[in-house]
């Protein structure tokens, strides 16, 4: 990230979810009604027209093929998954790097929950501005924490903020581990592994380490990669998918299950969507905190 600057790429991925959310429900992948509301001037324009919006995403999947597919995906594979942990019971949700991740304003059922926003200061002081524009006030729900996961720990923040260790609760973490250090990655899934309650799981994004060391070879990977050093905001975390099982298990975690963009693509990609590309690069995981293990 570059110091103090709030993140550009929360904005492009919000643009992406946007641009799908304005398709007919058909052909839709992700619904987030919400993130046409996020973006700035320029980026709104994609709610201008329907060229408009092919064009940007035409353009987008050009400069990193099967970019936009990606983030549809995991938007709607996690929608889901919140979804489901919603029906199952939680009582908190934990929002880590939320960018101008819509689910605490669009979600009615977490509106009788906690929510808490865990953002990267500039980040957060922009979305809150936001938010404070579409929905008149900020929602008594949602608890915002600033947080630089390279500097500070989630320890340091969420107790501070309200965090209740011995409630059930559900952390998603779309889109982040691949700008944070290895580190922080590592003290970020420490927290959830030992200061989280009964049932309590993780949901969480990542690309694959080749694709950050610029060696994988798969298609977007290297333009994507130069794109993002362009922008500010390298790569720098990276896992291959054979060794997430292992990673969570030695970190306190159980009952792991890993998805690829090509699973993903054959439950979401159908009709309209039948050939359209994800970067394959990418892969998102769920797991469970293990009880019978304090790390
Ligand atoms: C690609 S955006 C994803 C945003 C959101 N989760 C989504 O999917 O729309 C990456 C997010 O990680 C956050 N981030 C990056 N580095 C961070 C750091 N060192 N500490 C806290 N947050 C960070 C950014 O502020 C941004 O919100």
């Amino acid at each position: 990230m570059k110091e103090e600057k709030a993140s550009r790429t929360a904005e492009i991925v919000t643009a992406f979810r946007a641009a799908e959310s304005l398709k007919p429900a058909g052909e839709r992948v992700c619904y987030d009604p919400m993130a046409k509301d996020f973006l700035s001037s320029r980026l709104s324009l994609i709610g201008r027209s329907e060229f408009i919006r092919k064009t940007a995403l035409w353009y987008a999947d050009r400069k990193s093929p099967g970019i936009t597919g990606l983030v549809v995906l995991r938007t709607r594979y996690i929608d889901e998954y919140l979804t489901t942990c919603m029906e199952d019971g939680i009582d908190q949700l934990v929002i880590m790097g939320a960018g101008y991740d819509s689910r605490p304003y669009r979600f009615e059922g977490l509106k009788n929950k906690v929510v808490f926003e865990v953002d990267y200061p500039a980040t957060q002081g922009k979305k809150i501005k936001k938010v404070k524009r579409i929905c008149g006030s900020l929602p008594g729900h949602v608890v915002y924490v600033p947080i630089d996961f390279e500097r500070e720990t989630l320890e340091e923040r969420l107790f501070e903020n309200g965090y209740d260790r011995n409630m059930k609760t559900l952390f998603i973490w779309e889109g982040v581990t691949t700008y944070i250090t290895a580190e922080a990655v590592d003290n970020t899934l420490f927290f959830v592994a030992n200061n989280s309650g009964a049932g309590s799981t993780i949901i969480f994004s990542y690309v694959f380490q080749s694709v950050v060391d610029g060696t994988s070879g798969m298609e977007g990977a290297e333009k994507w990669r130069k794109a993002l050093e362009k922008r500010g905001e390298p790569p720098v975390f990276g896992i291959e998918s054979s060794k997430i099982n292992e990673f969570l298990l030695s970190r306190g975690f159980c009952n792991v299950k890993d998805a690829s963009m090509e699973s993903l693509k054959k439950v979401y990609f159908t009709g309209r969507n039948q050939n359209r590309k994800a970067s394959p690069w990418a892969g998102i995981v769920y797991a469970a905190i293990d009880p019978g293990q304090s790390v």
